[in-house]
This record gives C-alpha cells, sequence and structure tokens, in this order.
C-alpha cells in the first residue's frame, strides 16, 4: 500500500483526505508538495511544472524579475494574485 512518507508537508488531515478523495493516490506516491499551493499550481504549473518553482530560492528582486519575465513570456494574473503569488515565493522560497 503506497502510503505517504513521514515527513512529507501535507495540508492538514482534511486536505490529505480530500487529495485521496479525488483519486489522488498518484499524486500521493509523486509527492504531496504538489498540491501545497494551489495558486502556484494553477498559474506557475501550465507552461512549466510547478517544480520549477519550488526549486527555487531567490530573493525578493529577483523573484520580481521572474514574475516580469513570466507576464512578458504569456502569465495572466491579476494584481491581487500577483501579490499573492509573490508572498507564497517569498515565504517558502526566498533565500533571504
Ligand atoms: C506563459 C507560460 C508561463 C507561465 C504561465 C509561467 N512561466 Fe515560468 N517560465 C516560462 C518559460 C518559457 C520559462 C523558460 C524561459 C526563461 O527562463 O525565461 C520559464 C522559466 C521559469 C523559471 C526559471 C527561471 C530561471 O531563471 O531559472 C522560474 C523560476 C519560473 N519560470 C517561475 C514561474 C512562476 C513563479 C510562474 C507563476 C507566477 C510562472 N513561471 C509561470 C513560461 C511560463
Amino acid at each position: 500500500m503506497p502510503l505517504p512518507s513521514p515527513n512529507h508537508r501535507p495540508t492538514g488531515p482534511t486536505g490529505l483526505f480530500l487529495l485521496l478523495l479525488t483519486g489522488g493516490l498518484g499524486l500521493l506516491t509523486t509527492g504531496c508538495q504538489k498540491t501545497e499551493y494551489p495558486l502556484i499550481e494553477q498559474k506557475c504549473g501550465t507552461c512549466h511544472s510547478a517544480e520549477v518553482v519550488y526549486q527555487q530560492r531567490f530573493s525578493q528582486q529577483r523573484w520580481q524579475q521572474v514574475l516580469h519575465g513570466m507576464k512578458a513570456v504569456g502569465l495572466k494574473v491579476t494584481r491581487q494574485e500577483e501579490e499573492r503569488i509573490l508572498e507564497i515565493l517569498l515565504q517558502h522560497f526566498s533565500n533571504r
């Protein structure tokens, strides 16, 4: 039986349960991080894998540059979405 490793970072028991319910068995075996930041998945996981984002540790300035670059190649975000994305990036994927 494929069980998530003990040190994965789930969204909580409910999230994990929902993940299972929605047929997330494939996701579970490939790692729980994949649905950790739905906004990132949704906005940044279309052209390339969201892993591209999760792998990085950038400064605030660098992330702002990246977001600018992504918008230049076709990323569509509202101002609020962009601010929220930047918040997530700085909180979890920053080297500050
Ligand atoms: C419209 C398509 C598209 C969307 C949407 C998109 N990207 Fe990208 N992204 C690209 C392309 C194309 C590249 C590779 C070329 C490059 O590096 O500019 C890339 C590369 C990257 C890289 C690697 C750059 C580096 O310097 O190592 C990061 C980090 C990244 N994207 C983050 C994001 C984030 C964060 C989002 C969501 C806010 C996002 N991308 C959404 C097209 C997209």
